[in-house]
């Protein structure tokens, strides 16, 4: 599995120079919370967010263990074990990005996956809250946000990115619309 082109991390770099390698760097998820009690408790129930799954959200790496190999390393994938409640992050689950590449692009985006975006909304807001995305992109945060129920605000510069991340937005509400009338025509 390969997420970036940077150089240290291509094996063709191992066949060249090895000295120049080096390891990939861990995604941090970063919370802050204002001091002081909470005005409006987040609150769940056993059978909401039962507590094997607080074990896999509280541990301090989101991964899929394996096993080990015959050097003793961990084997590690990213195998969803139950779809988005999964322990391991699956990499590749995020919205897709080529169609806002646009012929100017220094870089091309990174959408952050949707699993590590749904255990912090279901975390740290309530359904109905707002959910702020300062760096929007294509949207990946105000998608999960909809999804949930919760409502969203984002700010994107790039012309590109905000007209990927508006169809995003529409998709959900797509899907919403396609969920009831499933529901209607089985009534
Ligand atoms: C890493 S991307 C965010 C990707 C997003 N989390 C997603 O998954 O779709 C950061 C975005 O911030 C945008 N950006 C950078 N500076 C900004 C600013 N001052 N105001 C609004 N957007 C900005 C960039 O254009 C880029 O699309």
């Amino acid at each position: 599995m390969q997420r970036t082109k940077a150089l240290g991390l291509l094996h063709k770099t191992i066949r060249k120079d090895s000295a120049m390698s080096r390891q990939g760097i861990n995604d941090y998820l970063v919370t802050m919370r204002k001091p002081g009690a909470n005005d409006e408790p987040i609150e769940h129930t056993n059978e909401t967010f039962p507590v094997a799954l607080w074990q896999r959200y509280a541990s301090p790496v989101w991964a899929t263990l394996e096993g080990s190999d015959g050097d003793g390393f961990h084997i590690i994938t990213s195998r969803e074990v139950t779809g988005n409640e999964s322990s391991g992050i699956n990499p590749s689950n995020t919205l897709q990005k080529e169609s806002a590449r646009d012929d100017d692009d220094e870089r091309h985006i990174a959408p952050l996956q949707l699993s590590v975006i749904r255990r912090g909304i279901r975390l740290w807001s309530n359904p109905g809250d707002v959910v702020l995305s300062p760096f929007g992109g294509i949207g990946s945060e105000g998608y999960v946000a909809l999804q949930e129920g919760r409502k969203a605000v984002l700010c994107e510069l790039k012309c590109s990115y905000f007209a990927q991340l508006v169809k995003n937005l529409q998709s959900v509400a797509d899907q919403e619309r396609q969920q009831d009338l499933f529901a209607s025509a089985g009534e």
